[in-house]
């Protein structure tokens, strides 16, 4: 059996500007899909891979995060003296009672790769997940996206990067990997590179937010200087270890990314995830031919 994943990093301190107005008060994270906040099938997935120690770096507007996973005393109680037994499970449900919480501040926005070095403390050196939780990653009742890949980072004793292929236009959005096939779904990656013009793009497959990290990057972190859009960028981290250590997979998981960072990604999301509800399918299905 390979060994779980204790210990996920949420960056999470991104301001949101996407959705604003609605971001002046609600932290991205917890914008809903249905009835679940992005953050929650973040947490889920990091859960499903065995993590029982959530970091979530964050600023201080992003209070609402913390206050969702912490207990409800109020709500709770009301819940309990109703009899709303499934209610209340709900609400207790937001975290496993095994799995803790720990929040970090990142006191500036300098960049992803900044985030997850605020994480460090927490860390130490042993390896560890990285989740975005604008890329929502479906996989129905089969294995998460993290799951898959922290078995393949056990079984391979690697760094893995979660990558999908996007239209070759869109390579500015993201960090684009160089990578040689192995089987199927791995590859072993030759150079990475962040937010290239499609005409400098060595590929059009593309990082999506999911990572399975060795400690060690850390220290190439704290070497790492700004680089696309000034920022301090985890991309460019992951390069020096790849030329290190000449060892970082890139994995074509097995499900569904919706990019909640963008309001057509959470209208996907939402509406995919109604159509997974048989109570609600219908309904949705009859409004969209109207529509
Ligand atoms: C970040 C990473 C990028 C990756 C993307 C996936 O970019 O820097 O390499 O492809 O997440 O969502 P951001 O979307 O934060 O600009």
């Amino acid at each position: 059996m390979s060994k779980p994943l204790r210990k996920v990093v949420f960056p999470v301190a991104g301001l949101g500007t996407r959705f604003l107005p609605a971001t002046k008060v609600v932290a991205k994270e917890m914008l809903p899909v249905l009835d679940k906040p992005l953050i929650q099938y973040a947490v889920d997935e990091a859960v499903d891979a065995g993590a029982d120690t959530l970091i979530f770096v964050t600023n201080r507007y992003k209070h609402a995060i913390a206050d969702y996973f912490d207990k409800a005393y109020e709500l709770e109680s009301k819940l309990q003296e109703k009899g709303k037994a499934e209610l209340l499970a709900l609400v207790q449900g937001t975290l496993p009672r095994n799995v803790r919480a720990i929040f970090v501040t990142q006191p500036e926005a300098l960049g992803l790769g900044h985030a997850v070095l605020c994480a460090k403390p927490v860390v130490g050196d042993e390896p560890f997940g990285v989740v975005l939780p604008d890329d929502l990653i479906w996989n129905g009742p089969g294995k998460g996206a993290l799951r898959q890949m922290a078995e393949l980072a056990d079984a391979q004793q690697a760094g893995v990067i979660a990558v999908e292929e996007v239209p070759h236009d869109e390579t500015d959005k993201y960090g684009i990997v160089d990578a040689t096939p192995i089987d199927e779904r791995s590859a072993l990656i030759r150079s990475m590179v962040e937010k290239p013009k499609p005409a400098d793009a060595p590929s059009n497959l593309a990082v999506v937010g999911r990572y399975v990290l060795p400690g060690r990057i850390f220290q190439l972190l704290e070497q790492t200087t700004p680089g696309a859009g000034g920022e301090i960028q985890l991309t460019d981290a992951i390069d020096a270890l790849l030329r290190e250590q000449g060892k970082v997979l890139a994995h074509r998981f097995e499900g569904i990314r919706f990019d909640c960072g963008n309001k057509a990604g959470l209208v996907r999301a939402t509406m995919h995830m109604a159509m997974q509800d048989p109570k609600l399918a219908p309904t949705v299905r009859a409004f969209l031919e109207q529509l």
